[in-house]
Order: C-alpha cells, then structure tokens, then sequence
C-alpha cells in the first residue's frame, strides 16, 4: 500500500469505512479473550471496537499519521508499525481480522501477505475480512477512466478486487479452508456535496501522479464525479457504488485434511446465518441504511 493518508479527513469524513466494517467482525468465531490481530488497523477505530468485543487485540498498520490517531484515542492498546506483506508477532494469534486494506495490496504481493498471516496465526486460527470484491466502483472506475483520456492521459485502476473463486485459490494455496464466503453490492452514502469529488481526492491520489497542475486534477475530478450525477447522486446524497468481498477461513493445521467437523477443532464454530459458496446479498442485509 502506498498512500499517504490526511488521518483527520479520513476519521471525520470517511468514518463509514471502520462502521462498515462491523458487519465482518461479527464473522470472528473466536471466544472472548482470544488474541486478534487487527491488520490494517488505520485509526483505530475497529481496533476499539474488537476490544469493546472482549478480545485482547493487537492493531497493525503501515501508516505512521493513523496509528498516532489510533494511539491517542486507545492508550492503553498495541498498536505495530507495519507492513502487511512482510511482518512477524512475537506471540501468534487466534484470529487476524481486517477490513477493506487487502484491495490496497496488488495481486502479486496477496501470497506474500497471507505467507505472513498464516504465521502469525495459530493452527486452527482463522482469518476474516471484508475487501473490495470484483466489480467494486466500477462506475468510478470507467468514468475516471474517461476523463483521463479526455485530458490526453491514461488511468491506471489502482486496487486489487478479486471475486470469491479468486480469492478462495489463494488462501487455499496459503494453507487456508474456506468457510463462509458472500460478494455483495453495498452503495455506500458518501459525506456532503461534493462527496465524489472528495472520495476521488482521498482515494484516488495515487492516479493523478503523472499530473502536476492542480486545476487539471480537479477538472478531472469534477468530469468524472459530474458524468456519474444521473447514477450515484440520489435525493440529494452522492453513493459510492461498492462491492465488498467477506471470507472467513481457517488456518489448517497439523491434523489438516481429517475431515473432522470445524467445532472439533480449536474450538471455532460456523458463524450464525454462515453461507460458503458464492452468494449475493442485497444491501438490506447490512442494515445500513443505504
Ligand atoms: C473499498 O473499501 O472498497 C475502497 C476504499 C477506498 C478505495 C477503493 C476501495
């Protein structure tokens, strides 16, 4: 991941990222007291709330201005520097936990990642997590495409958004059974008027770097926010067109491949309402409000 984030802006006007996250936290079938690592923590605020769970949580993040955010709001928790395809604990976990930063990570480093996951976790362990999944912002996506190539530029989609067949290869690969798995679209409500142009300017940064005139950048941003007006701007609100991939797996273990049911080992159970397979929820089902 290479961004450099604005932590105030992103804790006031884009704090539906750690809300939304609730939903995948809710997967963790660890018991209370287990030791959960919260990859990817930002600023904390899902870190918090892990605890508030009753876990003994770690958080993990490569981004030195929301971890001090993430320490100022919970003293008394760990919080690492780090990068999520190259770093090793001290003690494993029970669980790793993270929401949306695996779709920061290219294809090619995810196997490095899950390498450093699976070692962090004990046998049995299990990873959860809610990413980007295929189709997300593909609105966004094409429109900003377009609007480069208005400008004589061309656009480079940034993130990693694998469906579940995808996803579900590479933790197999990594050592890891897939145990509940669900791809869904979740418009997302974006923060006041200009709220596209805002979420293009925080997360999309990295896309303007061969363009150096700030006038050019925010034309490009408003064509792209404006062409989407009719689509994603309803009743007066601008809605991200997301599509979050949530997975669950557990890390196999010495007795790997015995058939035994997932309760007889390290004392995991399916999550309630837990679906394997590919299905495709609405919105309704995140009780969002969307
Ligand atoms: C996401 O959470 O899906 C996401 C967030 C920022 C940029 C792209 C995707």
């Amino acid at each position: 991941m290479n961004i450099a984030w604005d932590a105030d802006k992103y804790t006031s006007n884009f704090s539906f990222v750690p809300a939304y996250g609730r939903g995948a936290a809710e997967l963790i079938a660890s018991p209370k007291g287990s030791r959960v690592l919260d990859l990817g923590c930002g600023n904390g605020a899902l870190t918090g709330e892990l605890r508030d769970r009753g876990f003994q949580v770690t958080g993990l993040d490569s981004s030195k201005e929301l971890l001090s955010v993430a320490e100022k709001y919970y003293p008394e928790l760990e919080f690492i520097l780090g990068d999520a395809t190259d770093f090793s604990l001290k003690e494993p976990v029970d669980a790793v936990f993270s929401n949306a930063v695996f779709h920061w990570i290219d294809r090619e480093k995810q196997p490095d990642m899950l390498r450093c996951v699976s070692r962090a976790l004990k046998d049995g362990g299990e990873l959860v997590f809610e990413m980007g999944g295929a189709g997300n912002n593909r609105l966004i996506h094409e429109a900003m495409e377009k609007a480069f190539a208005e400008a004589g530029y061309s656009y480079r989609m940034p993130f990693y958004f694998p469906g579940i067949g995808e996803y579900a290869a590479l933790l197999e690969q990594a050592g890891f059974e897939v145990r509940y798995a669900v791809l869904f679209d979740r418009p997302t409500e974006l923060y006041g008027e200009d709220g596209l142009k805002d979420w293009i300017r925080m997360f999309l940064s990295q896309t303007f770097s061969g363009i150096r005139e700030e006038a050019l950048r925010e034309a490009i941003r408003e064509r792209a926010a404006e062409s989407l007006r009719d689509r994603l701007y309803q009743d007066g609100r601008w809605y991200a067109d997301y599509v979050r991939l949530r997975m669950r797996a557990v890390k196999r273990g010495a007795e790997a491949g015995n058939g035994q049911p997932e309760g007889g080992r390290s004392g995991n159970r399916r999550p309630e309402g837990g679906q394997a397979g590919n299905g495709r929820s609405e919105t309704g089902q995140e009780g969002s409000g969307q």
